[in-house]
């Protein structure tokens, strides 16, 4: 009879259907709450917890199906960084997934006889892809997390990209702004192009070859992208259009585990990501820098004065220590201790900016970015994953492999091209980040976990160079009791140290707070649009109730849902 019993128990769950182990032991999920920046792509999680999946496969959907559903930010020609957090065990890693160098890549790739940056080509076409990571990332986190096989986890998206879905404003004004491009690639007009042109809002995006491309990642796992048909194509097309892709670079291709970088501040306890990304350190030491003052009882030019100088000392160290963990040497002691954090704090004076250039480097201008894409999951246990997927510019080079659906990233501008030149997002460094063969190129993703002693918060953002300075004004607004509506709407401003000017969305700072800024030194500029997709989830320990909250400056989707 209890022979029997068990057999019926067997027959319903997944393992009897799926023939796969639950990978991580984990009680079922009863309650999960998921904001990510696609409606459609906070479904899919939620269809494959719906199937006794537990958070890590509802993530492999998510990223799957932003793929498909938002191919402007991230995709499988792209990369990423997942953090995770299981609750039976405490245990803790970052699944870095970002994309590498081609090994035939070089340090002057991108400049000219003379040594001059080419204008674009590390922004523009194939040579500016690197060698994705986003596939094996799934694939990593769906075999060594999850429950459920990819078969299962991936169908959504494989259904996305079938069937399609219509396309929203948002989308089309990203499309608009990288059309020169898409156009000059006939696989790349073919799918996201009408004649050439941008197809009227609410049209059928349909991905037939990328869908095929998701199957056979479903079909084989990794060797379904990295070896075999897809990986033949991919190489084949990329030579074709100049690119320097290989076999033996896919067949290479590995992701990595990471521990996070910890961090505590008032209290709160911060985990986020590890180089290859900045996010994490950089973050870390700004709050470090912050930490002794009160920011809640300061004025608010002060409040925002302070904020400011921390994010230039950190941004700082940024350019001139920071890139992939696995080639240089990063004193992450160093920067993420107090007593380090003390003497930046030293040298703020309340009253007075200090120009960047008392620090090193020389001013000029970014341009405005958001793209790339996040999205927070946890349920009712403690479980979670954030994670920030990114393609780099909208659309990322532009280049489309023929044959596979695939949109490759242009990843590559996120190296140094030329020691002091900047990047698409106006950031600088030197050797630390300078081009090499299989090296992750330096990031700003920053997928972050909060938690004090009542609840936990997951959350990112997009936003290129200023992720960082987002998450922190969401940290401080969190500090100050505020809920995941807020942390995700809080008016934005920001400084990476180069260019020495204080940037923020209209309607941030009053017209006193503009000229007590200005008077103390700082310079400023409001951005041309209001920028950032913030999505994240809360979850209260006690009460076991979950919240979510998704940027209204994107059209993405949080929801909670009973299973
Ligand atoms: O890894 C990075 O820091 C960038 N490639 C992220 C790009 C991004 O967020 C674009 N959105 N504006």
């Amino acid at each position: 009879m209890m022979l029997k019993h068990a057999c019926f128990i067997f027959f319903l769950s997944p393992l009897f259907w799926f023939g796969q182990a639950c990978a991580a032991e984990l009680p079922k999920s009863t309650k999960v709450a998921i904001a990510s920046a696609h409606p459609l792509a906070t479904q899919a999680g939620m269809e494959i917890v719906g199937k006794g999946g537990n958070v890590f496969d509802a993530a492999v959907a998510v990223s799957a199906a932003l793929a498909v559903v938002e191919p402007s930010g991230s995709g499988l020609g792209g990369g990423g960084y997942w953090l995770l957090h299981r609750a039976n065990d405490g245990f803790e890693t970052m699944i870095d997934g970002r994309e590498k160098a081609p090994l035939s890549a070089s340090i002057d790739m991108f400049l000219d006889k003379q040594g001059r940056v080419i204008s674009r080509l590390s922004l523009d076409g194939a040579l500016a892809a690197a060698i994705p990571g986003m596939p094996a990332g799934l694939v990593h986190l769906s075999e060594k997390y999850g429950c459920l096989p990819l078969k299962v986890s991936l169908a959504p998206a494989i259904r996305y990209a079938q069937t399609g879905f219509a396309v929203g404003d948002k989308y089309l004004k990203l499309l608009q702004s990288r059309t020169g491009i898409l156009k000059s690639y006939p696989a790349s007009a073919g799918i996201f192009l009408s004649n050439g042109k941008v197809p009227p809002l609410f049209s059928i995006l349909r991905q037939p070859d990328l869908a095929n491309t998701l199957k056979q990642l479903a079909d084989s796992g990794r060797e379904g992208f990295y070896d075999g048909a897809i990986a033949d194509k991919l190489v084949k097309s990329v030579k074709r259009a100049r690119g320097l892709w290989t076999k033996q670079d896919l067949k290479e291709y590995q992701v990595i585990e990471r521990a996070p970088i910890k961090g505590e501040y008032h209290g709160i306890k911060i985990t986020s990501s590890a180089p290859s990304s900045s996010g994490g350190l950089v973050l870390v030491e700004a709050l470090n820098i912050l930490s002794a003052f009160d920011l809640q009882k300061t004025d608010t030019v002060t409040r925002k004065h302070l904020i400011t100088e921390a994010l230039r000392r950190a941004y700082h160290d940024r350019a001139l220590y920071l890139g992939d963990a696995d080639f240089i040497d990063i004193p992450i002691e160093r920067l993420l201790s107090q007593d380090y954090a003390a003497g930046l704090r030293s040298t703020i004076r309340p009253d007075k900016a200090l120009p960047s250039s008392f620090l090193a480097g020389e001013m000029s201008d970014p341009s405005e970015g958001n793209h790339t894409t996040h999205f927070s999951i946890i349920d009712d246990q403690g479980n979670r994953v954030a994670a920030t997927l990114s393609i780099n510019a909208p659309f990322g080079s532009g280049f489309v492999a023929s044959g596979t659906g695939v949109l490759l990233n242009n990843e590559m501008d996120d190296f140094v091209s030329q020691a002091g030149t900047m990047n698409g997002y106006g950031l600088i460094g030197g050797a630390a980040n300078a081009i090499a063969p299989g090296k992750r190129m330096l990031s700003s993703m920053t997928p972050t976990f909060l938690e004090n002693d009542e609840v936990v918060a997951v959350l990112g953002t997009p936003g290129g160079s200023r992720i960082i300075s987002m998450v922190l004004l969401a940290v401080l607004d969190f500090a100050e009791n505020g809920s995941p509506e807020s942390w995700v709407s809080v008016p934005r401003f920001h400084h990476q140290f180069i260019p020495d000017v204080i940037e923020y969305e209209k309607y941030t700072l009053s017209p006193a707070e503009i000229s007590g800024l200005a008077s103390i030194g700082h310079q400023l500029k409001e951005t041309r649009n209001r920028y950032g997709d913030m999505q994240a989830v809360l979850w209260h320990k006690k009460t076991r109730s979950l919240k979510g909250a998704s940027d209204r400056r994107g059209s993405g989707s949080a929801l909670v849902k009973n299973f």
